[in-house]
Parts: structure tokens; sequence; C-alpha cells
């Protein structure tokens, strides 16, 4: 794990980082080859139980789907987002971090928020416990999910952030919705790797929800690029395997016993 964070690290600057999510085995598996990073991301309460935000996700939640994705990764590092409510001090962070750690074999967390989870990301750090950091738009405490960088106040506070973050030790830090030049200032002046959504093409690397990716989440997000669209392909298997069955062509003899 050691070595994935440190070559993770060395890309900066020199290649871009590839960050994918993945909630279950199956995407995990398909996707591992092509990704550095695979992270099991809270947006599954929006995604897969249709909550109207994060806040709702538990931590057996998040430790049911990455121990589903731990068997599908191989190569990427895998992190796991902490849910909202199971890191509101330093000592519950530690324990939660602690159990997603060991029940999951993970091998990161990653964190929302800059100043006021400092002292908490410190501890998990001196615990031995690789953090990637999260700026920008916040899903777990937002009220809003417009871009963020708009004005100065906004933007000093982003900047400061990310430097605090990284003089804690995170490994990197997710830039959500972040204005394309205050992405690029964080990105040229911190030392660890910038991971964007929605943040320009300025940052080391960009993560992208899979679901959304694949055309299978309906989203209407800036953002998104629609690579793919699998809704269609299941339509198209559900419909022939229907057909097939009201027409006694399956299952044909091969297909019993
Ligand atoms: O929860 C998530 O999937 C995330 C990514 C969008 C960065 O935090």
């Amino acid at each position: 794990m050691q070595k994935k964070i440190s070559i993770l690290k060395l890309k900066k600057n020199k290649s871009k980082i590839i960050c994918l999510t993945a909630y279950s085995k199956n995407i995990a598996s398909i996707i591992d080859k092509h990704c550095d990073i695979i992270l099991v991301g809270d947006s599954l309460g929006s995604v897969l139980y249709n909550f109207s935000s994060t806040k709702k996700v538990t931590l057996d939640m998040m430790i049911e789907h990455s121990k589903s994705v731990r068997m599908g990764v191989k190569k990427s590092l895998m992190v796991v987002d902490m849910p909202h409510n199971t890191y509101r001090n330093s000592k519950e962070a530690l324990k939660n971090a602690k159990k997603i750690i060991s029940i999951t074999k993970c091998d990161a967390v990653k964190l929302e928020g800059g100043k006021k989870v400092l002292q908490i990301i410190k501890t998990l750090i001196s615990n031995k416990i690789q953090v990637m950091g999260h700026l920008g738009v916040l899903p777990q405490s937002a009220t809003s999910f417009k871009f963020k960088g708009k004005n100065i106040t906004e933007r000093k506070k982003i900047l400061r952030d990310s430097k605090l973050l990284e003089k804690v030790g995170v490994f990197s830090i997710v830039l959500e919705c972040v204005e394309s030049s205050l992405a690029e200032e964080i990105t040229k002046t911190i030392g660890v790797p910038t991971i964007g959504i929605g943040a320009s093409v300025h940052c080391d690397g960009q993560v992208l929800v899979t679901d959304d990716l694949i055309g299978l989440n309906e989203i209407n997000a800036r953002f998104v690029k629609k690579y793919s669209n699998i809704k269609r392909h299941i339509n198209n298997a559900a419909l022939k395997f229907k057909q097939d069955v009201i027409k006694a062509k399956f299952p044909l003899k091969k297909h019993s016993y």
C-alpha cells in the first residue's frame, strides 16, 4: 500500500491519475486495470439508495459495499469514504477508521473538509492511517451544490485548507466543483496530487462516479461525461430474454439438466 501511495505521489506533474468509484465487486473488477485509485464513495447513498443527500449513509453500508469492492480490486489503491457523523471528533474518527480498514482491508479513507477536520486527520495519520482529503463542494455538509471559488474569501479558504491538509500529511486531495483557475493554483501550490471532479483539466487526476459515466445513473451535471449507455444494453438483454421465454426459445436442451 505504501508503494502504491508513493507511485501516486510520483505521478504529480508527470502523468494523470485515474480514479473511479465502485460499489460492488463486479464493477471494481472491470475498472481496476484502468485505475490508480478506486473509491468506494458515499455517493452510493444517492446513486443506489435514492437518498436526497449522502448524510443518511451509514458506516455499515460503507463497510458492506467495501467488502464487495475489495474482492474486485487487485492493483488499484482502494479508498473508502468515511460517512457523515462518523468522524465528529478524533476518538470517534479513529475508532471508525480502524473498523473500516480492519473489516474491508481498504488502503485508505477519505474525509471531507479542511481546517475543521485537521486535528482529526492528524490523529488518523499519526495512527498510520492513510487519508485522502476532500475540498470544494462537500456533499456531507453542503447546503448548495454550486461550484466553489467565486469570491476571494472562498478562494483563500480553499487554498489555505489545501495547504493545511498537505501539511498534516494527506496523500492526495479531491477537489469537487472548484473553479478552474483556483484548481490550477492549488495544484501548482501543493506537493500532493489533486484529483478533480468538476474542477478542470488542471488537476493531477480526475475522478467520476462510474454509474454516471456508464449511463446507469440519471444525472444531469455539467462535470459528467457519459461514455456509455449501459441502460440500453441491459434493456435489450432483458427484452430478448423475455421474448425467448415467451416463445419457449429459452431454456434450450443445453441449458437444462
Ligand atoms: O462519494 C463520492 O463518490 C465522491 C466522489 C464524487 C469524489 O466523493
